[in-house]
């Protein structure tokens, strides 16, 4: 019989625990669909006393993780600790000069470092797998890589944080506060061990900085992308919104324009029945776009336990099978670096702001849009406070730099009371 897979586990919470599980519940599925034993020969984590609901006494115990990834008894390390410096670096290349594969769930580490961990890879004929770095449970590394590696990719788009999906469409069904649903993602084990990755939009860039580099064959640039959290959504944006058929998204795109490789990840308007729009809590959806396939829309839990351990399992088993790929879809050394492009790409926005209500104030506010060439689409005035209005205006499609004109001379009108809220609107 074909030799066992044994497998060294660094990092033993939410995702290593979710694991451990599957290896020791599913032996037997596992065995029957890969031909051979996955085995756990030894673990890792900061704590070895600590209760993690599943028996590891089975298993070797390194207090080092790059002890852990040069064991002899370890085939393939598997970095589930995070962090795109310190101990889970060090162990990936100490796991990949000894030849080893690598599968991790660690998109912030690949972002930062994915094209010298690949070269390293590909440099000793070993592997990096990393499904659950991206959209938790679904498979979109895999359906890049091999089921669409015969397209020409024009755009990658989609929600890629659970928490902030969680977040937004929770404060809209439930009227509930920023902060008691933030406690809820920590339960769901969502959040990222420093939350402000997540609702600052920086673990989704880290992302969408990885599917980029897979669709367009370029190095991962995650500086290239411009990136703009949750943070300043409110609920009364999340309503007004509602109120004109959109829904408020945390939206990654990344799209090759004719003066670059464009990469966003900003709050969006999305239309509220439409796929993205219709998308609740903890749920993932990435939109590739080729030009045989057409659209192929993947959707599915994209955080916590189960839906993250099974992706980590998918790269395991594959390599149980002895399927080999480079990182990135094509050998490191033949990813290029993309010019970067930002603001390139005209959208239709939405814009929210609170005027002085006295006579001409509606009227200076269009003829800020008017002169800098924006045309208006939609608008609506909302209750009045005290002697304050608020007025919500959809435009046509325009690009960001016009958009950021007229807001500025709208500021120099003096009827604008704050500043106003822009947010770009998406189609699917
Ligand atoms: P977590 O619950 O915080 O677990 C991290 C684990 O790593 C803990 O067991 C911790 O040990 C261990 N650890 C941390 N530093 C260590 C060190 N220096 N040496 C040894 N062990 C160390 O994190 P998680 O949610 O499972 O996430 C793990 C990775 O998966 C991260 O890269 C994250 O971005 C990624 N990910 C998470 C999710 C999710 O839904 N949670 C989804 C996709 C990807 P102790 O337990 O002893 O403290
Ligand atoms: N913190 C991440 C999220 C985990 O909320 O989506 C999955 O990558």
């Amino acid at each position: 019989m074909t030799q066992p897979l044994r497998l060294g586990i660094a990092g033993l919470g939410t995702v290593g625990t979710g694991v451990v599980k599957i290896i020791r519940q599913q032996a037997a599925l596992l065995t029957k669909r890969t031909g051979r034993s996955i085995q756990i020969s030894a673990v890792s984590a900061r704590s070895r006393a600590k209760d993690r609901g599943v028996s590891l006494s089975d298993y070797g115990w390194e207090d080092d993780p790059v002890a852990l990834a040069t064991r002899d008894d370890v085939d393939v390390f598997v970095e589930l600790m995070g962090g795109a410096e310190g101990s889970a670096k060090a162990a990936t290349e100490a796991a990949l000069a000894a030849g080893k594969d690598v599968v991790t769930a660690n998109k912030a580490m690949l972002a930062m470092h994915g094209q010298a961990l690949a070269e390293l890879a590909e440099s000793k004929n070993a592997n990096i797998r990393y499904e659950a770095a991206v959209a938790g449970g679904i498979p979109i590394i895999k359906a890049l890589t091999e089921g669409l590696a015969a397209n020409e990719i024009s755009r990658v788009m989609g929600v890629m944080n659970g928490t902030c999906n969680y977040i937004l469409t929770r404060m809209e069904a439930t009227g509930q506060g920023y902060n008691v649903l933030f406690d809820e993602c920590a339960k769901l084990g969502y959040l990222e061990a420093d939350p402000n990755l997540d609702v600052g939009g920086i673990d989704a860039a880290h992302k969408l900085a990885l599917l980029s580099s897979i669709a367009f064959g370029t190095k991962v640039d995650f500086a290239g992308i411009e990136i703009e959290g949750i943070q300043r959504v409110t609920l009364d944006d999340i309503t007004h919104a509602a109120d004109m058929g959109y829904r408020i998204k945390l939206l990654g795109v990344a799209q090759k324009t004719g003066r670059g490789l464009e990469q966003r990840m900003m709050p969006c308007l999305v239309p509220a029945q439409s796929p993205l729009g219709v998308l609740e809590g903890g749920t993932n959806m990435v939109v590739v776009e080729g030009h045989a396939v057409e659209q192929v829309v993947l959707r599915g839990p994209g955080a916590g336990e189960g839906p993250t351990a099974s992706a980590v399992m998918g790269d395991i088993c594959d390599i149980a099978r002895g399927l080999r790929l480079p990182v990135f879809g094509q050998p490191a050394a033949t990813l290029e670096a993309a010019p970067v492009a930002q603001s390139v790409l005209p959208a239709p926005y939405y814009l929210r702001m609170a005027l002085t209500d006295k006579p001409g104030a509606l009227a200076k506010v269009a003829s800020a849009l008017g002169d800098a060439g924006i045309s208006i689409d939609r608008m609506r005035q909302r209750e009045h406070d005290g002697d304050v209005a608020t007025v919500i205006i959809v435009t046509h499609k325009t690009a960001r730099p016009a958009l950021d004109e007229a807001m500025t001379s709208m500021d120099s009108t003096g009827v604008v009371q704050e500043n106003p809220v822009a947010i770009r609107i998406e189609a699917l």
